[in-house]
């Protein structure tokens, strides 16, 4: 059964995280920071391959109260997840239980080694508490990377720029989680405003806000398919080295270069899988520039039509949805919907959809029987 995502009050969740914190800790939290998830309107698996994206952030956030500790340790816990996790940080830090924890123990360790000097919180407490769903495709980990970032900064009273952070907690992820993620998660959770897409240029880092006012007279809604996510992990790998193969193929130091006679060269049997991945990030870049063309003159028929493209290319070219995900896309075009597709990396995971606005009264979730995966992995 699909799911709405619906906005969540962030006072609530700062209320609830400081409350968590006293009642764990048994004092006061000195600071709380939170960070967003995020939903991608379009450009999905460009970033890794120096492309175009265009996510925004979700009403949804993960929040950290923490207060500073006489001694060198970090105890942090959370409503969120099962767990503790309890470092030192005059030890090496290394992976270890909770994974959650993973996403922490990263982040701190990449604060430690930063090469413009140690951002050092000192030891500290911390609770998190989140309404970012997890295993969702909507970045929660990302979400929880940031915020917890962002509350080091505020112990270490010593702000990072924004792209240094969202950069750090990519590392983290890579070293920490093992997923070869691109910068767009983290830069979404960092850098994105309410009622903005943001367009990130991921080989220059360059980046514009995008305004989706509500004036503009449609909106962007997000289903959870509810499916499960688990094979997500290792093929999004395979994707990131097949990308990589096909350039190195290309003689390209990455697939943004390719060009359509680029493809051609890619098109004969042994490589046709590399063919059908590199013609999706082509044509997936081109349609990133074509939507904010589109937002640009509120072209809205033309979005909708990109993003269902963009479903199609990732359905059949690049192999990352799955028919419970097609079937919910066409159930949303089907209650109105200009256009709609899978979002994030796929397997699973979210759906967004453009709507004319008010037009989305018709979104009660039984609407999608069709699907009635359940999710079972964590993160
Ligand atoms: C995941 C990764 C991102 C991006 C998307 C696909 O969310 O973390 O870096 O590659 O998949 O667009």
């Amino acid at each position: 059964m699909a799911r709405l995502i619906d906005a969540a009050d962030p006072a609530a969740l700062e209320e609830r995280t400081r409350r968590g914190f006293a009642a764990r800790f048994g004092r006061d939290a000195r600071i709380v920071a939170s960070a967003p998830g995020r939903a991608n309107l379009i450009g999905e698996h460009t970033d890794y391959n120096d492309g175009f994206v265009l996510p925004f952030a979700i009403a949804r956030r993960t929040a950290v109260a923490a207060a500073p500790r006489a001694d060198r340790v970090v105890e942090v816990a959370g409503a969120f997840a099962p767990g503790t996790l309890r470092l030192s940080l005059d030890a090496p830090i290394g992976r270890g239980e909770p994974r959650w924890g993973d996403y922490v123990r990263g982040v701190i360790d990449e604060c430690l080694v930063l090469p413009q000097g140690a951002l050092d919180p000192g030891g500290f407490d911390a609770w998190i508490e989140s309404d970012v769903p997890a295993g969702a495709g909507l970045s929660s980990s990302a979400a929880l990377e940031v915020a917890i970032a962002a509350a080091i900064e505020m112990l270490a009273r010593r702000t990072l720029d924004p792209l240094a952070k969202a950069a750090l907690c990519r590392r983290a992820e890579h070293r920490f989680a093992g997923v070869p993620c691109g910068i767009m998660d983290q830069m979404a959770s960092v850098l994105a405003r309410e009622n903005e897409l943001l367009l990130i240029d991921c080989r220059s880092l360059e980046f514009v806000h995008v305004e989706l006012p509500a004036s503009a007279g449609v909106e962007i809604v997000v289903v959870d398919s509810e499916l499960p996510h688990d094979l997500g992990e290792g093929e999004f790998a395979k994707r990131v080295e097949q990308c990589s193969a096909a350039a190195t193929k290309l003689g390209l130091a990455s697939l943004r270069d390719a060009r359509q006679g680029d493809l051609e060269r890619l098109a004969c049997d042994e490589d046709s899988i590399l063919y059908a991945r590199a013609r999706h990030v082509v044509d997936e870049n081109r349609r990133v520039h074509e939507a904010v063309a589109a937002i640009r003159t509120n072209d809205w028929s033309r979005l909708g039509a990109l993003l269902d493209e963009s479903h199609a290319s990732l359905r059949d070219l690049y192999q990352v949805s799955r028919p419970e995900m097609d079937a919910l896309v066409e159930d949303l075009r089907c209650a109105g919907a200009l256009g709609a597709r899978m979002t994030g990396g796929g397997f699973g995971g979210c759906a967004v959809a453009l709507f004319e606005r008010g037009a989305t009264r018709s979104l009660a979730p039984p609407r999608w029987p069709k699907n009635t995966g359940s999710r079972s992995s964590p993160a």
